[in-house]
């Protein structure tokens, strides 16, 4: 679909140019073109990822370590992939380490971490977040931990940092808590959370899997112990990504095999990774940082740091973003019979991604999510994964939500196209 001229407007985003990068999104379903309104789930790839993941494929496809051209360049490319992850989480190269996705490497932690813990030590966890950060930390029951669970404010769908404050005693060993939620887009006092950890004298651990693509992660600034992240969100391929503080990642013990290297950040990656799909995450990082270069003010191609383009791509990303989310969000409110949860107040934006949960009166989310389906616009019904959150609001057994969530190769047309669909919805 062409760029508006409205798009350009808002934004130093050229989005048309963004669009021509992505040739998944040229899809047609039913005659309409496809509306990628599904991000959330996972982000459509550049040509530059899918490029690199086959190059890797046809010309250094080998395991490490080996004394051989192949096996050498796999090597150099596991390197420049940690480094490019560095760079996006501002950490140091053995810092970050690569995995299957968030919720494996979570769970190998997690377990790590309570061979540490004594039977009465807490943890608390949080009923905005994906179970990904939840059920990890819970499976440490078994060994006799006690997890506490930080309530919402059901109203706006923000974490009740009073909650919070009150759940933190004596024996919390750690914090899991969300950058930002993945249901409903609400974007945690993230500095605050790792603040009353440190201040309690426990560990701090941030799934930014819904952050990534909206907004910059500096885990530096941030001072937290462990951030997780998972690349197919942020375009990149299938797979994930932790960093944890180095006193952290060289004191616990993961399980390992005993031939497997001592050193970071290997002695955290089991087994074989997929070697093409980390090649594809340093491509998307180079996407990502590709923006910053391209259409930040006084920034011009090749001249910054892959760190500082990476940090100016977020504040166009976000600025265009923004824009597109004050239409959709103006626009859901208004249709009859919708509830929207989450925060709808245009002068809170700033505490949110564009990931939005509504409801209709007369249409359950699964039908809605079909109906729009057949007319080329990809949502996602049900809880996603956050299932505390859609408990906590008391819409799990009728369905869940509605989730529409944008990123920034969506276009206003598409965000048009929608409303006008859940007009004749709603009105049947
Ligand atoms: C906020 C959040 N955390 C964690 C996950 C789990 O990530 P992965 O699929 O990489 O295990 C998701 C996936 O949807 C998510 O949205």
């Amino acid at each position: 679909m062409p760029a508006s001229t409205t798009d350009r407007t808002h934004s130093a985003l050229d989005v048309g140019w963004v669009r021509a990068q992505f040739p998944s999104l040229r899809l047609t379903v039913n005659g309409q073109p496809a509306a990628f309104l599904d991000a959330p789930a996972g982000t459509q790839v550049p040509q530059q990822v899918a490029d690199a993941m086959r190059d890797y494929l046809l010309h250094d496809n080998a395991n490490t370590g080996g004394a051989f051209a192949t096996s050498r360049r796999t090597d150099a490319m596991l390197a420049e992939a940690h480094q490019a992850m560095a760079d996006f989480l501002h950490a140091e190269r053995d810092e970050v380490f690569f995995g299957q996705n968030m919720t494996s490497l979570t769970f190998a932690l997690a377990r790590a971490i309570g061979r540490e813990l004594q039977p009465g030590d807490e943890i608390v966890v949080t009923s905005l977040d994906h179970d990904a950060n939840v059920a990890p930390w819970r499976a440490l029951e078994e060994r006799g931990l006690v997890i506490y669970q930080v309530d919402v404010h059901p109203e706006d769908c923000t974490l009740d940092m009073d909650d919070l404050r009150r759940k933190i005693t004596g024996r919390t060993k750690l914090i899991a808590a969300g950058y930002a939620a993945n249901a409903v887009g609400t974007i945690n006092d993230v500095q605050e959370v790792v603040r009353l950890a440190r201040a309690a004298g426990a560990l701090s651990f941030i799934d930014a899997v819904h952050y990534a693509p909206h907004g910059p992660i500096d885990v530096r600034a941030l001072d937290c112990d462990f951030l997780a992240c998972s690349p197919y969100k942020f375009f990149g391929p299938h797979q994930g990504v932790i960093y944890g503080k180095r006193e952290h990642l060289v004191r616990l013990r993961p399980y390992k095999v005993r031939p497997a290297p001592e050193s970071l950040p290997d002695r955290w990656e089991t087994g074989t990774l997929a070697h093409e799909s980390i090649a594809g995450v340093a491509a998307a990082v180079e996407y990502i940082a590709s923006i910053g270069r391209r259409f930040a003010p006084g920034m011009a191609e090749g001249a910054a740091g892959r760190r500082e383009a990476i940090v100016a791509a977020y504040g166009v990303i976000r600025e265009y973003e923004s824009a597109l989310a004050r239409k959709m969000i103006a626009g859901l409110v208004e249709i009859p019979g919708v509830t929207f949860y989450g925060i709808s107040d245009p002068a809170r934006f700033s505490r949110r991604v564009p990931t939005v949960g509504i409801r209709l009166a007369r249409a359950k989310p699964a039908e809605i999510a079909a109906r729009l389906g057949e007319r080329g616009i990809f949502t996602w019904d049900g809880n996603y994964y956050a299932v505390n959150l859609t408990e906590r609001l008391g819409v799990e057994r009728e369905g869940g939500l509605l989730r529409i969530g944008l990123v920034h190769y969506n276009t206003a047309e598409e965000v048009d196209r929608l409303l006008a669909a859940l007009r004749e919805i709603a009105a049947r």
